[in-house]
């Protein structure tokens, strides 16, 4: 296998440029009316610990002071991002506490318990549709959704080991089939990242031949480890949490024996 095949594939996935759906939109109208989505704001330390723990993926506003471009322009991506609950804190106590020391947007995440960071320094002009690219980027779930913007963030986590499901959305056991690979999810929680791959969406037939799969062995399992690149494939019948838990833990296991032959192993050598 080419050196870091897969991290060509993603990037040349890239440089396709953006998907429809994603940063590229037009530019929302700048008058924020009265009724749009609004920035839940946190008083105190308490509240905004309370706040990230309360959701997967959760993003606060760190400003020092308001009266700003950049702040006009998170109320709009607060507006027009639906599905992630969105802060704003100006305590000075709560910005030491996260060690904000210029205005921030920080996106804190459960499944890899990390917290990345955009400063809204003055020289970088970030608008809201970066604000949105951020954000999706890195957007991780416990089950994230495979799309070139979510591979930065998938490749850019701490979590080295990634385990991508390739199924059928419109399949009537999809529903089914995530709340299992989901529950598996709980289980290897800062050991694996869980990504989800739609068999549907033409430019991931590419990431499916990257594992030599085809549409007739879906659903299927693929775990990759990003720093050496070691892969496992595993068509399935059926997704349950066994096997999802049969499948990572036999790749570890071959992992750690590579790495660290036991005694007879070594002398058999
Ligand atoms: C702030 O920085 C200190 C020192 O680097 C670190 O120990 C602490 O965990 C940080 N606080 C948060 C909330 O990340
Ligand atoms: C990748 O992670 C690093 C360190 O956490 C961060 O500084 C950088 O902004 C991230 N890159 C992207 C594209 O989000």
């Amino acid at each position: 296998m080419a050196i870091s095949a897969l991290w060509c594939l993603f990037f040349s996935l890239l440089t396709w440029g953006c998907p429809s759906g994603c940063a590229e939109e037009s530019p929302a109208p700048h008058d924020v009316t009265g009724d749009a989505k609004k920035p839940v704001l946190l008083r105190d330390i308490a509240a905004t610990t309370a706040f990230i723990s309360a959701a997967e993926v959760a993003v606060i506003g760190f400003f020092q002071e308001l009266e700003r471009p950049e702040v006009s322009n998170f109320h709009i991506v607060v507006g027009k991002i639906q599905e992630i609950p969105f802060g704003l804190s100006t305590n000075p106590e709560v910005l030491s506490h996260y060690n904000i020391t210029s205005n921030t947007i920080s996106i804190f995440r459960m499944v890899d318990h990390k917290r990345q960071d955009l400063e809204l320094t003055d020289g970088k002009k970030i608008d809201a549709t970066k604000m949105s690219r951020f954000i999706q980027i890195n957007e991780l779930r416990m089950v994230t959704e495979y799309n070139p913007v979510t591979a930065i963030g998938l490749f850019n986590s701490t979590v080295q080991t990634h385990l991508l499901l390739f199924t059928d959305k419109t399949s009537q056991e999809h529903t089914e089939r995530v709340r299992r690979y989901r529950e598996a999810a709980e289980l290897f929680r800062g050991k694996i990242l869980f990504v989800l791959v739609d068999s549907n969406v033409k430019g991931n037939e590419r990431v499916m031949s990257f594992f030599n799969l085809k549409k007739s062995q879906l659903p299927a399992l693929a775990i990759f480890h990003t720093p050496d690149e070691e892969q496992d494939v595993l068509p399935l019948g059926e997704v349950t949490v066994e096997h999802v838990q049969d499948f990572c833990n036999g790749f570890f296991e071959r992992k750690q024996r590579k790495e660290d032959p036991s005694p007879e192993e070594k002398t058999e050598l």
